[in-house]
């Protein structure tokens, strides 16, 4: 039997989950890999020697420092599931010029440092996969990379950021409070090591980065990502949307413009009809618009240590097959090879044009409406739906909420200026971009 050594960098939530997996389903891995090939954990970087692990470790090489893993001539592949972007990306480099593969489900790190990783591991002839970096146990990144190569793709958008979903599916329920929510998803291992990233929508961005890298081929742009989070969203908010036929979901958005790409994350309004929209609890989905294909979904769970760690498995499989290959036979890393890749610009947000939640506290009293009403109408901005009922907190406001025709985002922009210098309106007015993904809206 042949045996492929791994190197894991980490022990946690998601490298606890790939060990368990190789202890529980390893004669089935052995028989994916044609019976002659085995793998076994052969040395493991922890922060802290004496913590309890998923797994039984005391035949495994432990050590606090992940660079006896990257460089241990007995590790074949390097497994880095530590997180963060300084000592990660050390110990990934180091890995490259040990000539060892990669596997890693850091997004943070490929969306931020992977255009130089991947030019460096060519060079190498070193192998990096990160199918488990977006969207769990879903394996989005075979299916917009492979499974869809023969289109040229329009857009693609999806719920991918499991805390963040579980978050907003939870707030739904009567009473529950944000920062409760959000250590339960904590506990049940879904959020990131920073949870701010979660809930501001930084490790969505992340993500929105690769998927936009791999349905386009272009480079990876995480600097150029519009990134709005949800901790503004109320649970009024998600009550109101409701009411008028919508969820608000954490979408991040990747799309050809006549004038560029836009990529961009932030709490959106989706229509019930759309599938999208049904997607709750730590359950991710990526949606795809190809040429050719027409609109396709993927559904699956998003985060958690068995979704996570069965991505990060595949790819351990898919590296053994792949590694004997020549370079030019292989899948590249972003779908196309680097010399293919398309600098094309990415359009600012305020160049997008969308339908508008709108929500604000005005006086209860007349000609307030028709003010707020003549400030949008004088730029061409109309009112398609309109909801009032009292303010519970304040007698005197009315919660004004409406939903706009399509338009332009610095339109808008100028038309919320206004509004909010009026003296009948009490606070920010909230703002929710609407999307219809594809359906009549
Ligand atoms: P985690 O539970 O915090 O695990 C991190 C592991 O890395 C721990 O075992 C920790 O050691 C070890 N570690 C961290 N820094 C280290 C250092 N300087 N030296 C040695 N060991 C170090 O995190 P996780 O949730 O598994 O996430 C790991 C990676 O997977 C991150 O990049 C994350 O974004 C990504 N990811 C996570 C999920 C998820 O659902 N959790 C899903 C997809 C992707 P100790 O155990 O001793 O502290
Ligand atoms: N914190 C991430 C999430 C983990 O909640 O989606 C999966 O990438």
């Amino acid at each position: 039997m042949k045996i492929v050594r791994l190197g894991l960098l980490g022990l946690g939530t998601v490298g606890g989950g790939a060990a368990k997996i190789i202890e529980d389903t390893l004669s089935e891995i052995e028989r994916r890999l044609g019976g002659k090939t085995t793998i076994r954990i052969e040395h493991v970087a922890v922060r802290d020697l004496n913590c309890q692990r998923a797994i039984d470790t005391s035949n495994i090489k432990l050590t606090t420092n992940p660079m006896d893993v990257v460089t241990d001539p007995n590790v074949d592949i390097v497994v880095e599931l530590m997180g963060g972007t300084t000592l990660a990306k050390d110990c990934l480099e180091a890995a490259i010029a040990n000539g060892k593969h990669i596997v890693t489900a850091n997004k943070a790190l490929i969306a931020e440092q992977g255009n130089a990783l991947f030019a460096k591991a060519a060079e190498k002839n070193v192998i990096i996969a990160y199918e488990a970096a977006v969207a769990g146990g879903i394996p989005i990144i075979k299916a917009l990379r492979e499974g869809l190569s023969a289109n040229k793709i329009e857009w693609a958008a999806g719920i991918i950021n499991g805390t963040g979903n579980y978050i907003l599916t939870e707030m739904k329920k009567p009473g529950a409070d944000f920062a409760k929510v959000l250590k339960v998803a904590q506990e049940l291992g879904y959020a990131e090591a920073d949870p701010t990233f979660d809930v501001e929508g930084i490790d969505a961005a992340h993500k929105l980065t690769i998927i936009a890298s791999i349905v386009f081929g272009i480079p990876l742009q995480f600097d150029k990502v519009f990134t709005e989070g949800i901790s503004k969203v109320t649970a009024e908010d998600i009550q109101f949307a409701e009411q008028l036929g919508y969820q608000i979901k954490h979408l991040g958005m990747a799309s050809r413009t006549k004038t560029g790409f836009s990529l961009r994350v932030h709490p959106t309004l989706v229509p019930n009809s759309v599938l999208l929209a049904n997607v709750n609890g730590v359950m991710n989905a990526v949606m795809a618009q190809g040429d050719s294909v027409g609109t396709t979904m993927y559904y699956g769970p998003g985060a958690g240590a068995g979704p996570t760690a069965s991505a990060v498995i595949a790819d351990v499989i898919d590296i053994i097959r792949a590694e004997d290959q020549p370079q030019q036979d292989r899948v590249p890393a972003l779908g196309f090879a680097l010399d293919q890749l398309e600098d094309a610009p990415v359009v600012s947000i305020d160049d997008i044009e969308c339908k508008y939640y709108l929500r604000c506290f005005a006086k209860n009293k007349a000609g307030v409406l028709a003010k707020i009403t003549q400030i949008m109408a004088d730029k061409s901005v109309s009112v398609e739906k309109l909801h009032q009922e009292p303010c519970v907190n304040n007698p005197n406001d009315a919660t004004l909420v409406m939903l706009t025709n399509q338009v332009n985002e610095a339109v808008l922009n100028s038309v919320l200026a206004e509004l909010n210098l009026l003296e009948e309106i009490d606070g920010e007015i909230q703002r929710i971009r609407i999307e219809s993904l594809g359906e009549a809206s």
